[in-house]
């Protein structure tokens, strides 16, 4: 049997900068990927998406798309990328973010258990959005979650939490505290994951990514790439796309 990886987002930004090492390591590789036009204005597959990689143009919410895959391949690892990943747009389209992000993993789940398919394991992108403010520490060392800033904090241009201070982030004391919808879906990916892999003898795999950058980051997407944006406007003495 060829060992096989499947890509869901494969043709996104992280998929397409892992894709030449992918293809160097499975016989097969396949992207399922829906060309999603704020990534993917032209509709196109990516020049920087290895030629080796098969792309099959699917949306991870749709069980047919799975189906078919599925029928075709028997993935020993499964890197689950597609996701909706607007951090402030999820807050107006809550919806389309919970679809994606949470509906698109358990279907993919149910998919496994329809085709009787156990992957060695499921690799999930989840976020360092899942701890919000995280942990911050008094002048006595205690620590605190504050929470969210309200409104008017905001309003007041006030960041920091008084008498605070923020404290560097250790996944293994930081507690996950999402302040976005798009964090409290890529917490529930985590838990989907997780819950789902360890009754089904599936080593699950979860990283918690900072902001990714890189050559063949999308330069038309701004609900992505912050670093990107600075970049860009930084040479032309503009520190933040705001000023
Ligand atoms: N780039 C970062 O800085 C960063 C940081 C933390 C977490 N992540 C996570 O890493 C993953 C990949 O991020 P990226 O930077 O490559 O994003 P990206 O937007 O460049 O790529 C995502 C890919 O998913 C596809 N996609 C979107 N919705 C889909 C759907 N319903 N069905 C199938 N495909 C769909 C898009 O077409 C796109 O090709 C995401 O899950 C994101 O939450 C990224």
């Amino acid at each position: 049997m060829p060992s096989t990886c499947v890509v869901t987002g494969g043709a996104g930004f992280i998929g397409c900068a892992i894709s030449r090492g992918l293809a160097d390591r499975f016989d097969e590789v396949i992207a399922l990927d829906n060309l999603h036009p704020q990534v993917h204005p032209q509709r196109q597959r990516p020049a920087a998406l290895d030629p080796r990689v098969e792309l099959v143009v699917g949306d991870v919410t749709d069980a047919a798309a799975w189906d078919a895959l599925l029928d075709r391949h028997t993935p020993q690892v499964i890197i689950h990328l597609a996701a909706e990943t607007g951090t402030g747009q999820s807050l107006t389209e809550a919806s389309r973010h919970g679809l994606v992000n949470v509906v698109g993993t358990t279907q993919m789940l149910d998919a496994l258990v329809r085709h009787e398919q156990r992957p060695q394991r499921i690799l999930l992108a989840s976020s360092r959005a899942v701890y919000g403010e995280g942990a911050w520490t008094d002048p006595a060392g205690a620590v605190h979650y504050p929470g969210q800033r309200s409104r008017a904090m905001l309003g007041a241009a006030q960041w920091d939490f008084a008498g605070l201070t923020p404290a560097p982030h250790d996944a293994r004391t930081v507690h996950p505290a999402p302040t976005s919808v798009y964090a409290a879906t890529k917490l529930a990916q985590e838990h989907l994951v997780s819950a789902w892999c360890l009754a089904m003898g599936v080593r699950p795999v979860l990283y918690r990514l900072q902001n990714v950058y890189g050559p063949g980051q999308s330069p038309t997407n701004s609900y992505t790439g912050i670093v990107t944006l600075f970049a860009r406007l930084a040479p032309v003495g503009r520190g933040h796309p705001g000023l």
